[in-house]
């Protein structure tokens, strides 16, 4: 671990990303509730936020990101889905505080520390829906494959999100992920977050460097942007910028706001980050 930087891994992201979380719950107009987050970042999630370079920035991204993965979650659940597979979950309170069907099942996977740490933390508290916790280290094929046909033949249609996750794989292996979940037959939709080649380099001229020491390099930001996954079984159906969300609930910074509209189609250098619906064809 570097001197200044709280980051010990890159599990501790999810006490970063509670952070945001919690200061958004704060918040009269904030765009979610979540009760939890303060909690769950705890002092540590506090530390990390105000000693990572740019650590408290960009207040409007996290938040349009955690907004609009809700969004899509909850369509997904709408339009039939009975199983969520939320790979990396981190810290995330989903299953407590989105208004569920009881009968859904959300399975949340990510390494043991940041599972039994979130575990102890919610203890006394109840999911509105069917919860399960898999500790797993996403990276090891065989046992992440064992895990999703497991869960394919378990669901009828399910919806896979990862939030924050991509972007600490290489290509290769988010290519890998890409392909095992287009295996099963019942994963229909997969939720993402995505950075631009563009927006890759900024992040890792700034807080990636600490990061970078720390053990959680950023390492993703493909110049196909969301097309990248069509060769793996996966197609975009619905890409949302997270500046142009931000804009839309006038939580944008103004000195980016020169940055709309977003260039159409491919975004490349542009720095761009966003959220992306993928179906599987
Ligand atoms: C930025 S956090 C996001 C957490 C959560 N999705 C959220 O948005 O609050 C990244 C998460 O990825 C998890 N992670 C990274 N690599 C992983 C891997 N190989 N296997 C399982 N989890 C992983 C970390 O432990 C961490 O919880």
């Amino acid at each position: 671990m570097n001197e200044q930087c709280a980051v010990r891994g890159v599990s501790d992201t999810a006490r970063w990303v509670a952070y945001f979380r919690a200061l958004e719950t704060q918040r009269p107009d904030g765009l979610f509730r979540d009760p939890y987050a303060e909690r769950l970042a705890g002092a540590h999630g506090f530390q990390i936020a105000n000693t990572l370079v740019d650590g408290a920035k960009h207040e409007w991204a996290w938040v349009a990101r955690t907004y609009l993965f809700d969004q899509f979650i909850s369509r997904a659940i709408s339009a039939g889905a009975d199983l969520v597979l939320n790979l990396a979950a981190g810290l995330d309170a989903r299953p407590y505080r989105m208004d569920l069907p009881s009968t859904l099942r959300w399975v949340e996977v990510d390494f043991p520390e940041i599972i039994s740490y979130k575990q102890q933390v919610l203890v006394n508290e109840r999911p509105r829906c069917q919860l399960e916790r898999v500790a797993l280290d996403l990276s090891d094929i065989t046992e992440r494959r064992e895990l999703f046909s497991r869960l394919g033949a378990e669901s009828t249609k399910a919806v896979v999100a990862s939030e924050g996750l991509l972007i600490y794989f290489t290509s290769e292996e988010v290519a890998g992920l890409a392909k095992d979940l287009a295996a099963e037959a019942r994963f229909a939709n997969w939720i993402i977050d995505l950075a631009s080649p563009g927006q890759l380099r900024l992040m890792q001229r700034t807080t990636g460097r600490q990061l970078s020491e720390a053990g959680a390099e950023f390492k993703f930001g493909p110049k196909e942007g969301a097309g990248f996954f069509c060769p793996y079984g996966w197609d975009p159906v619905d890409v949302q910028g997270l500046l142009k969300t931000a804009a839309q609930f006038k939580r944008a910074p103004a000195e980016l706001l020169s940055l709309l509209p977003e260039p159409k189609g491919n975004p490349g250098n542009y720095p761009w980050t966003g959220v992306c619906l993928l179906k599987k064809r």
